[in-house]
C-alpha cells in the first residue's frame, strides 16, 4: 500500500468507536484518555482508509472560533507508519480548512516527539510563540485561542499559513 492509494474520508460521530484501536496503539497515559474523549466529541474526524477498507490513520480537526484551523490529533498505527499516511492526512486537513476560508492551521505537539515534529515540519508547519499569536489576534482573542487549543506544558505550538480556496 502506498499513500496515493489511501482515501481520506469523514467519519461521523456514530461510527468513530471503530477508530479507538488506532488511539490505543498511538498514545498512552493522559494523552490516550484525552484523545479518546476528543474522538467522541470533536466536530470533524477524518480517517485514512486503504483500498481493502482498513483504517490506516486518523486526524481530529476543529475550526477555532477566531477562524483558523486546528489539528487536534493525528495518529497512524505502527503497521502503517513511514509510508506517507500521516502526510496525506495533513494535506487533507490543510485542504479541508482552506476550503472553509481559514488562513492558518495550528497544531500543538509534544516537544520531545521526534516523529510528529518531523511530520509537521515536512508539511510546512513552524513553531510560533505566544507573543506572535497575540500580535496577530490581540491579547484577548489569542487567550481564547490558547484555551480552545488546550496547549499544555511540554508542547510546542506550530502554525502553517494556507492559501484559502477560491470561492
Ligand atoms: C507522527 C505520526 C502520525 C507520523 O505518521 P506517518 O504516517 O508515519 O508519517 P509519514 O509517513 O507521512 O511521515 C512523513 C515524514 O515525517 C517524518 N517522520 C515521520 N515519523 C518519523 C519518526 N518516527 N522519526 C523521524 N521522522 C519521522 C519523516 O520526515 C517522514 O518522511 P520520510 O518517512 O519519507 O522520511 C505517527 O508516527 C504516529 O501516529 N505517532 C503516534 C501519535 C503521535 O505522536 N501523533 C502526533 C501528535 S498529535
Amino acid at each position: 500500500m502506498t499513500a496515493p492509494e489511501i482515501q481520506v474520508v469523514e467519519v461521523p460521530k456514530g461510527e468513530r468507536e471503530r477508530l479507538l484501536p488506532i488511539l490505543g496503539e498511538s498514545f498512552e497515559g493522559v494523552y490516550l484518555w484525552h484523545a479518546k474523549r476528543t474522538l467522541r466529541s470533536i466536530d470533524v474526524v477524518r480517517a485514512a482508509v486503504t483500498p481493502e477498507g482498513e483504517d490506516a490513520g486518523l486526524a481530529m480537526l476543529k475550526t477555532l472560533s477566531e477562524g483558523p484551523g486546528y489539528v487536534y490529533y493525528v495518529a497512524v498505527p505502527p503497521g502503517h507508519r513511514r509510508k506517507g499516511v500521516g502526510g496525506r492526512l495533513l494535506d487533507d486537513a490543510i485542504a479541508y480548512f482552506a476550503g472553509r476560508g481559514a488562513q492558518e492551521v495550528y497544531a500543538s505537539v509534544p516537544e520531545e516527539n521526534e516523529g510528529s515534529n518531523a511530520l509537521f515540519s515536512a508539511k510546512g508547519f513552524a513553531r510560533v510563540g505566544e507573543s506572535e499569536v497575540s500580535g496577530r489576534y490581540g491579547r484577548f482573542r489569542s487567550f481564547i485561542m490558547y484555551r480552545e487549543m488546550m496547549v499544555v506544558r511540554g508542547e510546542v505550538l506550530l502554525v502553517r499559513r494556507v492559501a484559502a480556496a477560491p470561492a
